[in-house]
C-alpha cells in the first residue's frame, strides 16, 4: 500500500467511523430510525397532547443484587436510549421558550465517577446529546418543568410500572421522576387504569349494549380483584338497565371524575408502529434469528444421550454469546419428554436423557431484537415410529401454515390452515375422534409477532410486508393422555421465524434443518463440542 492509499484508507476508515459513532448506537440502529418513531408517534397523538414515557426500572434480583438492565422496549424504540431512570417527552405541537422552539425532551441521569466505577459508564447529558434530540436535560430538571399539565387535551401515558425501588440517596430516580409526574396530573392514588377503561365504557354505552357489557364485567369481575372490589363497576353490574338510564345522569353514587390523561392510546399508537419492521429492524431480526438457527444446527450434532436438559440450553446460549447476542429474548425452554408437553417449560432440569424427544425453544437478542426458533429433536439421534408420525402432522401443519403467511391474509387462516392437518393428521392415528377433542392435545395459537419483545406488539388483523411473525404448531400428549399409551410423552413444536414479503414470505430460520430426514442426517455429523471433555466431579 502506498503512503497515499494508506491516507485515504484511513481519511475513508475514520470518517466511517466517526458516521458510526455519532450516527448509530453500537445496537445497530441509526438515530434516524429513533426519530422517526417519534415523528410517526406525534403524527397519531391528538391536538394538543403530550406523551410521557419512563424507562425500565431496575429490578431486585436479592438484597444487593440486580438483574442485568433491559430497556423498555417502547422507550429504546422511541429514544434509542438505554440506560434507566430517565423520562421521555414528546409534544404534538411546538412548545416555544427564550431559547427556541421544541417538541420533544430526554431527561437522563447524570454521569456519576464513583457510580461508574462499580457499574460501568454512563453516558450523562452529553452522551444523550449525540441521539438528536431537540432538548436533552438532567433529570433533575423533570421536577421544575413548568408546564400546566392541565393545559393538555390528552396526556398520554403506559402504565406505571409498580416495582421500583425508591433510591434514597437520589431525588430524582425513576421513583420519585413517577411521583413528580403523578403531581403535575393530578393523579389520585387509589386510579387504577384498568378499572378507569371500564368506567369509560359504562358511561358510554348504547341502550342496546348495556346488557353485554354487563356480562363482560361479570366475566371480568371473577378474574380481576379490583374490579370485584369497585363499587361503580358492582352498582352496574347488579342495576336494571332502566334504572340505569335513569340512575347514570342523576345518581351521584355513578359520579365518575374525569381527567386529561390516557393509558391506551399510547399503546394503541405504537402498536400500529411496532408491527411493521423497518429495513433496520428486518436486519437485526434476521441476524437474530440467524444466530439462533446455527444454535439449533449446531445443538443438533452436539446433542448425545447422556445430556441434561441445562447442558443442552448451555450449548444454545454458548453459541448465542460467541455470535456476540447479549441476551436470550426468553427464557430458554429445554424439555425432553413429558416436559415437552409442559408450553413454557423453564426449569430444564432433567438430566441424562436417553431416548426421548428434546424440545428447544430459544432465540437469540440481538441489538434488541429476539428470535423465536423451535426445534424438537430425538437426543439419540433417530425418530421412533411413532415420534415421526406425529413429527410429520406437526411439519406438515407448519408447511400448511406458512404457505398462508401471505400479505392480506389473516392470522386465523394461518391458524385454520395449521389446525385442519392436525385434525386430519391425529383422527387418522385414532388419537382423537373428532375436532372437539383436538384442543386437548393442539392447546395453542400458532403464530405471533416477533421485534424487540417475543410477542411483539401487534393488532392481529391482516398480514402486511414487513411484518416478522412466527408459525408454530405443536401437539403436546402427556403421559395419562385418553389414547394408546404408545403416543404418550410425545411433545412436539416446530417453530419458524417468517418475514412477509411484497411477493410471499422469507424463512429467516430455514437453516435451522426441520425436515425429520434432515434433522437425522444432521445429528450424524462431527460436532466440535464432541471432544471438549471436562475432568470428572465425584460430588
Ligand atoms: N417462546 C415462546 C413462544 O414460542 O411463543
Ligand atoms: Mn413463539
Ligand atoms: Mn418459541
Amino acid at each position: 500500500m502506498t503512503t497515499k492509499t494508506l491516507y485515504k484508507f484511513l481519511i475513508i476508515y475514520s470518517l466511517l467511523l466517526h458516521v458510526d459513532l455519532i450516527a448509530q448506537d453500537k445496537y445497530g440502529i441509526s438515530n434516524e430510525f429513533h426519530l422517526k418513531n417519534r415523528n410517526n408517534l406525534r403524527d397519531q397523538m391528538p391536538d394538543n397532547s403530550v406523551s410521557v414515557l419512563f424507562s425500565n426500572p431496575v429490578r431486585n434480583r436479592s438484597n444487593d443484587v440486580y438483574y442485568s438492565y433491559h430497556p423498555d422496549p417502547n422507550y429504546y424504540y422511541l429514544s434509542g436510549w438505554r440506560e434507566p431512570h430517565s423520562v421521555l417527552v414528546i409534544f404534538k405541537n411546538n412548545i416555544k421558550d427564550s431559547i427556541g422552539s421544541y417538541n420533544e425532551i430526554l431527561f437522563v441521569r447524570e454521569r456519576n465517577p464513583d457510580d461508574e466505577q462499580w457499574n460501568g459508564k454512563r453516558k450523562g447529558v452529553e452522551g444523550a446529546r449525540k441521539l438528536g434530540f431537540d432538548r436533552v436535560l438532567s433529570k433533575k430538571s423533570f421536577s421544575k418543568m413548568n408546564f400546566n399539565f392541565d393545559n393538555f387535551n390528552k396526556v398520554l401515558l403506559n402504565p406505571f410500572q409498580t416495582d421500583v425501588k425508591d433510591i434514597i440517596a437520589d431525588e430524582s430516580d425513576l421513583f420519585d421522576l413517577q411521583n413528580q409526574l403523578k403531581n403535575k396530573i393530578n393523579y389520585p392514588n387509589d386510579f387504577n387504569p384498568e378499572v378507569f377503561k371500564w368506567y369509560n365504557l359504562i358511561y358510554s354505552v348504547n341502550n342496546k349494549d348495556i346488557e353485554r357489557l354487563k356480562k363482560q364485567l361479570r366475566f371480568f369481575s371473577n378474574r380481576n380483584k379490583h374490579l370485584l372490589n369497585d363499587k361503580i363497576i358492582q352498582k352496574f353490574i347488579s342495576i336494571n338497565t332502566e334504572d340505569f338510564m335513569k340512575e347514570v345522569n342523576s345518581d351521584s353514587s355513578f359520579f365518575i371524575p374525569e381527567f386529561n390523561f390516557d393509558f391506551d392510546l399510547l399503546d394503541k399508537y405504537l402498536t400500529n408502529q411496532r408491527e411493521i419492521k423497518s429495513t433496520e429492524e428486518v436486519d437485526l431480526i434476521r441476524k437474530a434469528v440467524a444466530i439462533s438457527s446455527i444454535g439449533q444446527s449446531e445443538v443438533m450434532k452436539a446433542v448425545k444421550p447422556g445430556m441434561s436438559e441445562r447442558e443442552i440450553q448451555g450449548l444454545h446460549q454458548y453459541i448465542y454469546k460467541r455470535y456476540g447476542a447479549a441476551h436470550e429474548g426468553y427464557p430458554s425452554i429445554v424439555g425432553s419428554g413429558e416436559n415437552a408437553c409442559i408450553l413454557h417449560y423453564i426449569t430444564n432440569d432433567k438430566t441424562n436423557i436417553k431416548n426421548q424427544l428434546v424440545l428447544m425453544d430459544l432465540g437469540a437478542e440481538y441489538g434488541g431484537y429476539t428470535a423465536d426458533v423451535t426445534r424438537t429433536i430425538p437426543v439419540n439421534g433417530k425418530f421412533t415410529d411413532e415420534q415421526r408420525l406425529i413429527y410429520k402432522i406437526v411439519y406438515d401443519a407448519q408447511e400448511a401454515g406458512i404457505e398462508m403467511a401471505k400479505k392480506g391474509n389473516s392470522f386465523s387462516q394461518i391458524y385454520e390452515a395449521t389446525k385442519m392437518v392436525a385434525l386430519d393428521g391425529l383422527i387418522e392415528l385414532e388419537i382423537i375422534k373428532d375436532e372437539k377433542e383436538l384442543r386437548t392435545y393442539y392447546p395453542h395459537g400458532v403464530a405471533h409477532h416477533i421485534g424487540l419483545d417475543v410477542h411483539d406488539p401487534g393488532n392481529y388483523g391482516l398480514l402486511s410486508e414487513n411484518m416478522v411473525i412466527t408459525v408454530e404448531p405443536g401437539i403436546y400428549i402427556p403421559e395419562g393422555s385418553n389414547c394408546d399409551p404408545k403416543w404418550w410423552s410425545i411433545g412436539i413444536r416446530i417453530e419458524d421465524d417468517i418475514l412477509i414479503t411484497n411477493t410471499g414470505n422469507e424463512n429467516l430460520s430455514k437453516f435451522a434443518p426441520r425436515k425429520w430426514d434432515l434433522i437425522e442426517k444432521t445429528m450424524i455429523l462431527k460436532s466440535p463440542l464432541d471432544n471438549f471433555n471436562l475432568p470428572n466431579l465425584s460430588n
